[in-house]
């Protein structure tokens, strides 16, 4: 039994198991393979923010992998109404065999692993977002055929997509260059871990110097779920860090756009890029089923 609590935790040798596996069960999938590796198991998914991604692929993933998957709305748990992380975890840990969540705190997801006795998933916190970023991974290496010798950069807010980019690309041996406003940087856990690789990491506030020669450009929404009442604020912040044509001509002539969605148009990126790189963008969101089952799989699996 693993936890995927945050990237910081898996080895570079974990993340390239995981998106072997996820190649692989995508070659099955494709091909009506069956792969039952978690016949008769069954993984609870609490949720206390939205989800159409998320939720959906892991439901489905586990159903192609022969298990079963219950939806767990925090509103509707005793969690939701002050029951302690601790008691939950105990409780939950004796009927399910894994846990996917996605809330507000780390701590809550760091919290479940330590008092429960089952494999935890983290489905996104304020933290990080791993699952979305292996799944992110999957997609660069199906597009570009590896990842060494490539430029990944990101441009927005320093959240949890920008967290979990930041430790992913550097692990699997990407250079990393972000651009965020001052204010809006990624925390010190994430810029300490990119300190140590040096002059593969980047950070700047300008766009054109962390776009230049890119191979892959990411972006995110600039109000994050929970953050709605900064939302003016935000866009003033933003205003400039928008992926448009022009800041892309500084981008490498093939360089693809990732987007992990849901994509406010107009704001974080243009129309016409956003559907330049449809193609690449929705292989993303398809492949978070196939890295989730990978993790899945990977967590669950005796
Ligand atoms: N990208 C992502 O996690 O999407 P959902 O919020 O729809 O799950
Ligand atoms: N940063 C976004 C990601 C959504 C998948 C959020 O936390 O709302």
């Amino acid at each position: 039994m693993k936890h995927l609590l945050k990237l910081l935790d898996w080895s570079m040798d974990e993340i390239m198991e995981v998106l072997n596996l996820a190649d692989q069960l995508k070659y099955e999938n494709k091909h009506g393979i069956e792969h039952h590796h978690l016949k008769g198991k069954t993984l609870g998914m609490i949720f206390s923010k939205s989800s159409t991604r998320t939720r959906v692929s892991f439901e489905v993933g586990m159903h192609q992998l022969g298990g079963h998957a219950l939806f767990l709305s925090s509103r509707d748990l005793q969690i939701g109404r002050g029951e302690p992380v601790q008691d939950t975890a105990r409780v939950l840990s004796r009927y399910l065999d894994g846990i996917m969540i996605r809330t507000f705190e780390q701590k809550e997801v760091e919290d479940l692993a330590k008092y429960g006795s089952i494999a935890i998933i983290n489905g996104l916190t304020d933290f990080c977002h791993p699952c979305q970023v292996l799944a992110d991974l999957m997609t660069i290496r199906e597009y570009k055929g590896g990842f060494d010798g490539l430029k990944m950069c990101f441009i927005g807010d320093g959240n949890n997509m920008m967290n979990s980019l930041v430790v992913g690309g550097l692990k699997v041996g990407m250079k990393v260059s972000v651009a965020c406003p001052e204010g809006y940087r990624p925390p010190k856990e994430i810029t300490d871990f990119a300190a140590a690789y040096g002059d593969m990491f980047e950070m700047t506030d300008s766009p054109e110097v962390a776009i230049k020669d890119a191979d892959v450009v990411l972006t995110d929404v600039w109000t994050s779920m929970g953050q709605e009442e900064e939302r003016a604020e935000r866009e003033k912040a933003f205003a400039g860090y928008c992926i448009s044509k022009e800041l892309m001509e500084n981008a490498k002539g093939d360089a693809i756009v990732l987007h992990c969605l849901p994509a406010h148009r107009g704001e974080e990126i243009m129309e016409d890029v956003f559907e330049a790189n449809a193609g690449p963008i929705f292989d993303e969101a398809e492949n978070r089923l196939h890295a989730q089952k990978a993790v899945m799989v990977h967590c669950m699996k005796e």
